[in-house]
């Protein structure tokens, strides 16, 4: 049975559908929905053999006039070049407004694509379907469109939403155990900031028995939070800084190890961790949440414990974080399981509060 999760932001209302299985009937769907509608199947060249020209196909049959843009796969290819390369599709194919842009692939497909239809022509159709757990979960709620610099990640972009998103979590029998796990980590998150439901359902799914716990409801669970944070602040100005619970550490974890290390959901789990030692410590946590965010990590195999990283190369990669200039950091932190808060922090404070965390 499909699940339909509404998402209201003030620029564009739209659903997310969520059914394993729904691959196979998404071009009768599409026929429904987009009759007479050019789309052009962006995809990068793993997602596109395993699942894009397949679909292609099936649309051709349904009527569709396709173009398909495809692109070596992984972070590298987030850029102007690919991005250019899609502009010249769009053009060359004469689309208009009126045709679709479909992002069929995880974050990175879905952050160029979405940039793509968000200028070209000031605008065409947009959709995702998401095929990685990160991309479900998150990337592709919420409308940030982007593209990296040499000079750093997501540095042009936009504030695009999709026209629909649709979600299969059937795709994620082909993802490798690591991209399932970054995924795991921000849809935790989800629970841990948010809804305390979500995080006992994972803690079942996580046990032996797993007991009625339905893949398809933990997705649309993790898709209603970053839903409702979003429609109340589409464009990143206040609330939806809470979703960075973990990331500040996190990031910084990444950029210490220069990206060869713990990959982004990993971080991410450690940066949880340590942001919990320092505010249950503090007082302003719950005593006993740290307790739970951990046993709840490990149970899904994500690291708990910080890598041999030097602690000044920590802080200091915090300090040149794009969050901080200010100078003061804002730090998201739990109240307890399924509650958080923002907390704002001078350098000091933080290097303070994670040497005095070491030290313990
Ligand atoms: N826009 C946002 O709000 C937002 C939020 C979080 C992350 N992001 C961005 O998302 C990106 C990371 O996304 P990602 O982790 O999905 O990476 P990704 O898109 O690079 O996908 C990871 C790998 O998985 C492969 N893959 C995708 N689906 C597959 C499937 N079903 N079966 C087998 N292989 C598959 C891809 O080919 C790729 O090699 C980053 O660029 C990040 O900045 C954006």
């Amino acid at each position: 049975m499909v699940i339909q999760v509404r998402v209201n932001t003030p620029s564009k209302p739209y659903n997310i559908e969520i059914e394993t299985g729904m691959l196979g009937y998404l071009p009768q769907l599409f026929e429904r929905r987009y009759h007479g509608r050019r789309m052009a199947i962006v995809s990068d060249n793993r997602v596109f053999s395993l699942y894009g020209e397949e679909f292609v196909r099936k649309l051709r049959i349904k009527g569709f006039e396709t173009i398909s843009v495809t692109f070596p796969e992984g972070e590298p290819s987030k850029n102007l070049r690919t991005l250019e390369g899609i502009y010249n599709a769009l053009a060359d194919a004469a689309f208009t407004r009126s045709d679709y842009v479909v992002a069929l692939g995880g974050g990175v497909t879905g952050d160029i694509a979405g940039l793509a239809a968000a200028t070209f022509l000031r605008g065409l159709g947009f959709i995702q379907i998401p095929t990685t757990l990160l991309a479900m979960v998150d990337s592709s709620i919420g409308g940030k469109a982007a593209v990296d610099m040499e000079q750093g990640k997501n540095l042009v972009g936009a504030f695009y939403q999709p026209d629909a998103v649709y979600t299969d979590p059937g795709f994620l029998a082909t993802l490798d155990d690591r991209q399932l796990l970054d995924g795991m980590a921000e849809l935790i998150k989800h629970g841990l900031i948010c809804d305390r439901d979500l995080c006992d359902k994972l803690e079942i799914m996580a046990s032996d028995t797993g007991a009625g716990v339905i893949f398809d409801e933990i997705i649309a669970a993790s898709c209603r939070i970053k839903s409702a944070i979003v429609e109340q602040d589409e464009h990143d100005t206040g609330l939806r800084q809470i979703l960075n619970f973990g990331h500040t550490i996190g990031h910084a974890i990444e950029k210490v190890q220069q990206y060869q290390g713990l990959t982004h959901g990993e971080a991410v789990s450690v940066g949880m961790v340590y942001i919990t030692r320092i505010t249950e410590r503090l007082g302003l946590t719950k005593p006993g949440t740290l307790k739970r965010l951990t046993g709840l990590l490990e149970s899904f195999n994500l690291p708990v414990a910080l890598p041999d990283v030097n602690m000044k190369d920590l802080v200091g990669a915090i300090r040149i974080d794009k969050k901080s200039r200010s100078g003061l950091i804002t730090i998201a932190y739990l109240r307890e399981t399924g509650k958080c808060g923002l907390a704002k922090w001078s350098f000091e404070e933080l290097e303070e509060h994670l040497f005095a965390q070491l030290e313990n």
